[in-house]
């Protein structure tokens, strides 16, 4: 694999994020565990679905900046399927997220009953089997790219640009602003 630019760590590092969370998401929806809906008064399921709701806006945040600044340098570049793929690949992943987190937040003020914890058992499951085949997608079609489609200044000042909207990476990656 070759070196990734600085917005390549950057993607890189919040596509583990993802990985991660999608994975424990999965864990929590699927096999025993899914058996047991989240409980709202329940102080470690409450912080869980935080996590979770706070998770799904960085998906969001996420696809959003590659919308805007990645997939149009694919394109630029003369590979609009690509482009067009990855594009409709977030378009199905976006409903899929915005709908999980209007469920993770109507469970956490009305509860998992009236159908709510199955759909959002359903909603998890696709979204994860979803995101896997995008990440590795992205992973392959987009981050190792990067160095042909971006000279060195707007490689950083795109880095930047995406972390300062993203302060919580920024503190915890440290791959700031400094650099
Ligand atoms: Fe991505
Ligand atoms: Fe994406």
């Amino acid at each position: 694999m070759a070196e990734l630019t600085r917005l390549g760590q950057v993607l890189h590092e919040e596509h583990f994020r993802i990985l991660v969370s999608i994975c424990e998401l999965q864990n929590r929806v699927s096999g025993k565990a899914g058996g047991k809906a989240f409980e709202p008064g329940n102080d470690d399921d409450t912080e869980e679905i935080n996590g979770l709701i706070s998770f799904l806006d960085d998906v969001i945040a996420h696809d959003a900046f590659e919308e805007d600044e990645v997939f149009p340098l694919i394109r630029a570049d003369g590979n609009g399927l690509v482009a067009d793929q990855l594009a409709e690949e977030h378009m199905a992943i976006e409903p899929a997220t915005h709908r999980l987190r209007a469920l993770a937040v109507e469970i956490l003020r009305h509860g998992p009953g009236e159908g709510r914890w199955t759909e959002f058992r359903q909603v998890a499951e696709s979204l994860f089997a979803q995101m896997l085949r995008h990440l590795e997608m992205e992973e392959e079609l987009i981050l190792q790219r990067l160095h042909h489609l971006l000279d060195t200044a707007t490689d950083h000042r795109l880095a930047l640009q995406h972390l300062s909207a993203r302060p919580r990476y920024a503190v915890e990656t440290g791959t700031a602003a400094h650099n």
